[in-house]
Parts: structure tokens; sequence; C-alpha cells
């Protein structure tokens, strides 16, 4: 039996196989439906200390879409943050006047410890170069409806695997489902070993790459990803990588039919804009699905959908 209600969302691994295919059925219906007014008693609170455009505004949409009220902030410097308030502090103080909260936050682990403080669950909106769970589950829905399956996939994963929390999560997701991960990075920004460790531990397959054109017809899917500049220690070492890959259009032909091209966004140069009006790119439906998927993950965690 699945039964998603109170349980927090930290990392996806806290969620079996079982449990994140539920969420993208119930993301189904909601794509289906998606005014479905089941949060008209509920308070979401959303506190972003971090900057963000897709994450928090589609959640905002989200619970609007749904009759629910939201309440937060998306700046830590309009908070009590800013004066010293802690973060126990300040969970505890949001818990109460909400039924959830969806936080982001810069530093790693932010998440899992603000769930274990908070006695109403946690949604981690991204926690430095984590995790974004609800990221990776709308990554799920996007292959899922563009190829079919989520089963034996191939996709290449281009860019900065080091900082980047949203490859993270997608390749422990995509572990359970059989996939053969093709990474393109440069050297210095190489998937990080705990997270190939997931890879190994499934029996699954990997192969590293420094160059991009070397994998583009073999894959189902390549999932760009932005240079996280704001995560480098050094700015000088931000500056040799930044340019690293841009994927342009003449740079498909040779990919297969069914191809897909997501980026989590936001994007910097790494697709040329040529690319944005070929079939093969799929990375703004893929932030609409972004909203089915919290409506979804919003209405199990609350116990109204199962
Ligand atoms: N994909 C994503 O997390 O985008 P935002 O930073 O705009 O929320």
């Amino acid at each position: 039996m699945i039964n998603l209600k109170n349980r927090s969302l930290v990392s996806i691994t806290d969620y079996s196989k079982e449990e994140i295919l539920r969420v993208l059925g119930i993301a189904e219906d909601f794509e289906k439906d998606q005014r479905q007014k089941l949060l008209t008693n509920h308070v979401i609170a959303s506190l972003f200390f971090e900057p963000s455009t897709r994450t928090r505004l589609s959640f905002e949409s989200a619970v609007q879409y749904m009759g629910g009220s939201i309440v937060g902030f998306a700046s830590a410097d309009t908070s009590s943050v800013r004066k010293g308030e802690s973060l126990k502090d300040t969970i505890l103080t949001v818990s109460n006047y909400s039924d959830l909260i969806v936080m982001r936050n810069p530093l790693d682990g932010s998440a899992r410890f603000a769930s274990e403080v908070s006695p109403v669950p946690i949604i981690n909106a991204g926690d430095g170069a984590n995790q974004h769970p609800t990221q990776c589950l709308l990554d799920l829905y996007s292959i899922r409806k563009t190829q079919g399956t989520l089963e034996n996939i191939h996709i290449a994963l281009v860019g900065d695997l080091k900082y980047g929390r949203t490859v993270h999560s997608l390749v422990q997701a995509l572990s359970l489902f059989n996939a053969t991960f093709h990474l393109v990075s440069p050297e210095s920004l190489k998937l990080p070993s705990a997270v190939k460790k997931w890879i190994k531990d499934a029996g699954l397959e990997y192969h590293q790459y420094t160059e991009l054109n070397d994998i583009i017809q073999l894959v189902d899917i390549i999932y760009m990803t932005r240079i996280q500049g704001e995560r480098f220690p050094d700015p000088l070492e931000y500056e040799k990588v930044k340019n690293s890959y841009i994927l342009e259009n003449s740079m498909l032909e040779s990919s297969k039919n069914t191809m897909r091209i997501l980026h989590p966004l936001p994007r910097v140069n790494e697709i040329s804009e040529d690319v944005d009006d070929n079939p093969k790119a799929y990375y703004y439906q893929q932030a609409k699905n972004g909203v089915y998927v919290r409506q979804a993950l919003i209405a199990a965690i609350l116990g109204l959908k199962s």
C-alpha cells in the first residue's frame, strides 16, 4: 500500500520506485484536470533562501490552481534570517503558520535538518549542490512522456555534473529503471564518486566523456546543465570551464528522431537559441510539467490523493 501522507521529500531516495511512479501517475491526473480544488482549507509555506524562477513559481502556481493559500519569502533578505535567526527557529515558527513547507537553501543537508526539526512535512526545493528531488520528479515525468517508458533509457548528462544537484537526483532515480548513463563533463566537473556508486550498486553502466559530439547519435535523452558558477570556490576555475559545451542545432542531425533535449533551466549559453525551434527541444514543456508534478506531490503528502 503506497501512502505518502506526512512524508517529507528531502532526497529522491526517500521514495521507492513504486512511490515515485505513484506521484507521476497522480501528476498525469492533474495534467488532465489541473483545477482540482483540493487545497481550499490549506496553507503552504514557500521559503526560498536562494534565487529561483521555475521551482518557486511552479509551486505557487500548483497551490493556487488547487485553491490553496501560500505564504513565505523569495529571499532570505526579507526574512528574520537577516537578523540572525536560525534555520531551526525559522522552521518551527513557519510550521505554526502552514500545513507543509517547501524550502530551498544554499546549504547541503539543510533540508534534511529542517525535516528532522519540523512538525509538518518538508519538500526540498534544492539544497546546495546536493539534491533537487522535485526537479527529478518532473524530469522523470518528461522522460516518460517523451519516450513512453522510463525503463532502459540511454541518457547523456552534460555539463556540471559535480555541482549540478538535479543531475545527482536524476542519476539516483534512473538507477531504479535500468538506465545507461553517458556522462559528459570537463575533467574538473565529473560526477562525484558517491553518486557514481549508486550506478555501480544498481549493476548499471556509465561511460565518461569530455566531448559532447561523441554521443549525440547514441542517446534517447540529452540532459544539458548550466555550469554552476555560484558554487565554485575559485571564480578563475569557473572562467576556465564556463563555455565547455554549447549545443547547436547543426549538431543534432545525426540524433535519433525520438531523442529529446531536456534542461532543468535556467540556461546561460549551453543551448544555442537556434535549438529552441527544433521539435527535439523539450525544455519549456519540461518546466510546464513541473506544475503537474508539484500539484501531485503536495496532494499526496497532504493525504488528499493516494
Ligand atoms: N530548475 C530550477 O530549479 O530552476 P529555478 O532555479 O529557476 O527554480
